[in-house]
């Protein structure tokens, strides 16, 4: 990431940013008169432009209309609206997949992916590639200097995949220069097993479609190559962008927690984190799932201001029944994602479709125009977002790190697994919503990241872990940092091989204790803490003896009754020395509120509202610089006490007792006098 371009370049003159993506190719030119004018209406300063118009643009192999494309940023320049140009090559034409169908996309059967849809491209097509980075020179020539463009969004939404030959050679070159010769791939992937020895690297697939399970370490390595495969790709396009225009900032947009692509390896080479992010309105876990995965933006972008690409101003529609969100919502989710560090609010898209797949998508301009409910709730959200303009640039401190690998929860989620019902993203959310429910901060982090200043880290879960990381949690826990692991972590090396002798084997010393087998459970498993108070835990429990540690709660009944099921362990000696705790089951929420609440009270951490009480449910508490965010996303209305004096920035309204928020009320606050 470099620090010269960010979220800054384009909020320092503008303030927080307020758009969406805007497809005028779809509308006579009459209507962008009209657009441009509402846009100004709704206060909208940025829009994200070209996604879909490869087609448009090079409506024959080599041919370049251009034409429209000035007139749309001519249009938007004068209007003072930014533009984020975007490269058209996440859908190609149909001629590129006509003439050249190899540059289409095949599937783990063998079955080529036709054009028709939308992102049907080899990611490691010659073809393709060629295609994508010629357009993307034209545009960059075209637009470099061009008054109205203020950022470049590369492809969409990356994450395909193929299985063709091309792509078998590309991950061939991509293991070569991983393990060197053959022997060191054998070694890898432990070919030994079902007579899989490797004798001439031709004889190397992608991990198609096979009879039984496939070479675990196959996948992992495959998976991995897919990410970088894309990323290749990505910076190859960046690169052009970056020689030409090296004043604008470069993004590309992720979609939350996205399983193809490691986002921490993605990150470091975009100026600006962006994030496509779609709350399901009759999802109960929205909101934490919303700020865990905006924590998670916040963490690739080093605790950077992100930009919130896409969202759905109310239905979307592509789930099979798609809840509408009721009048306040999109304006709360928005301001939810603000309060977490975006410094742009943008929604996908500004005016709703006509024809095409996405006719039925929520847009800011429905099809019933703009004298609507929807639309006016747009326009006083974007109207509002300028009262809050003093937030841009603030950080979002954080004394809770959160560990979270993408190469562990691709090893972890491999089948033949004892259990699939313990999850990377699921074990992370557990462990994050009663952090969130206390209102205590989260930074997301890599497993190599530099823990130093943060007073609790929490690893829900790391399956697979280095002999490197594994030491830097333990050196953090000894130095005196407060660390929580939970089950099934430190089982394999970065080779998905198993680590041997009791687990987990290269954080037993730090954690005081150590296991011997893992057993998933039936049924729901009684616990009890210490002090006599049962609690259910379920899914997965571990045989595991204390080696020092302090068995805090205990299976109460089965087979494992009276063996520790939670440990807390001082980490060291000497007065310096931190605290360690280990989870071996997978504990109910409120029983895993209890153990953060302890674990927090070791570290010292205390969350956002006033003596560290949690707020009332479904309350959200957030800083962000010196503002105090309150979000109500419950039913009911909730009274809330804040630390002192203060104004609400969203309505100027001076406050210093409890501030009563209705339903998906937001409140603002700055200390004041
Ligand atoms: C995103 C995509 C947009 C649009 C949107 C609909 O995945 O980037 O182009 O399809 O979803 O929700
Ligand atoms: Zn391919």
């Amino acid at each position: 990431m470099t620090a010269r371009l960010g979220m800054h370049t384009l909020t320092r003159d503008r303030g927080l940013l307020f758009g969406g993506d805007y497809n005028p190719e779809q509308w006579p030119e009459h209507v962008w008169a009209e657009d441009v004018e509402l846009m100004k209406a709704a206060g909208v300063n940025l829009v994200t432009v070209g996604v879909f118009s490869w087609a448009r643009i090079e409506p024959e192999p080599g041919a370049r209309d251009f034409g429209w494309l000035d007139r749309v940023l001519d249009l938007m320049g004068a209007a003072g609206i930014a533009v984020d140009l975007a490269t058209p090559t996440a859908s190609p034409p149909p001629w590129l997949g006509h003439r050249w169908p190899e540059t289409l996309p095949v599937d783990e059967s063998g079955h080529r992916l036709w054009y028709g849809s939308r992102n049907q491209f080899c990611p490691s097509s010659r073809v393709y590639r060629e295609r994508a980075l010629s357009i993307v020179t034209d545009l960059a020539d075209r637009y470099a200097g061009h008054p109205a463009l203020a950022l470049w969004h590369v492809g969409n939404e990356y994450g395909q995949i193929c299985h063709c030959d091309e792509s078998a050679a590309a991950f061939r070159t991509w293991l070569e220069e991983r393990y060197g010769d053959l022997d060191g791939l054998n070694e890898a992937w432990g070919t030994t097993f079902w007579s899989q020895r490797y004798g001439d690297w031709a004889e190397i697939v992608t991990p198609r479609r096979a009879p039984y399970l496939i070479n675990p370490t196959q996948n992992l390595d495959w998976q991995r190559f897919c990410s970088d495969a894309l990323l290749a790709h990505y910076r190859a396009e960046r690169d052009i962008l970056r020689e030409r225009t090296p004043d604008t900032p470069i993004t590309t947009n992720f979609m939350g927690l996205f399983k193809p692509v490691d986002s921490w390896a993605w990150a470091g080479e975009e100026d600006i984190v962006s994030n496509d992010w779609y709350p399901e309105p009759g999802d109960p876990l929205a909101p934490a799932r919303s700020a865990l995965v905006h924590d998670l933006m916040r963490g690739l972008g080093r605790g950077r201001p992100w930009l919130l690409m896409e969202q759905a101003t109310t239905g979307v529609n592509w789930r099979p029944h798609n809840l509408p969100k009721p009048p306040g919502q999109f304006r709360l989710e928005s301001l939810q994602a603000l309060a977490r560090g975006a410094d742009g609010l943008c929604y996908f898209q500004w005016r709703a479709s006509r024809f095409g797949a996405e006719r039925f998508h929520a847009a800011m301009v429905p099809h019933a125009g703009a004298d609507t409910r929807l639309h006016a709730e747009v326009r006083a959200h974007g109207q509002e977002l300028r009262r809050l303009a003093s937030v841009a640039g603030e950080p979002v401190p954080a004394r809770v790190a959160m560990v979270f690998d993408w190469a562990s929860w691709w090893a972890l989620e491999e089948r033949g697994r004892p259990s699939d019902r313990l999850n990377a993203t699921d074990q992370l959310l557990a462990y994050y919503v009663p952090l969130w429910e206390r209102g205590v901060s989260v930074d997301l982090v890599p497993p190599d990241a530099d823990l130093t200043g943060y007073a609790l880290v929490v690893v829900p879960n790391l399956f697979l872990v280095s002999d490197r990381d594994a030491a830097a949690l333990t050196d953090y826990a000894r130095g005196g940092g407060v660390l929580v692991v939970g089950p099934f972590s430190g089982v394999v090396d970065p080779r998905a091989h198993i680590r041997t002798g009791r687990f987990p084997a290269p954080l037993r010393e730090v954690l005081g204790a150590s296991g011997e087998e893992w057993l998933p459970a039936a049924e729901e498993v009684r616990c009890r803490w210490a002090g006599g108070a049962e609690f259910t835990a379920h899914t997965w429990t571990e045989l595991v003896a204390a080696e020092g540690a302090e068995p805090v709660a205990e299976f109460a009944g089965g087979d494992l009754a009276g063996r520790p099921a939670v440990l807390r362990h001082r980490a060291g000696d000497g007065p310096g020395s931190g605290i360690a705790w280990y989870v071996a089951t997978m504990p109910e929420p409120e029983a895993l509120g209890e153990l953060t609440a302890r674990a927090l009270a070791d570290a010292g951490v205390r969350g956002a509202v006033p003596d560290g009480a949690p707020p009332p449910p479904g309350v959200e508490a957030v800083r962000r610089g010196e503002v105090l965010f309150l979000l109500n996303h419950g039913a009911e209305a909730a009274s809330v006490p804040i630390p002192g004096p203060a104004v609400d920035l969203l309505t100027g309204a001076a406050t210093d007792g409890p501030v009563t928020l209705p339903p998906r009320a937001v409140v603002a606050l700055r200390p004041h006098g």
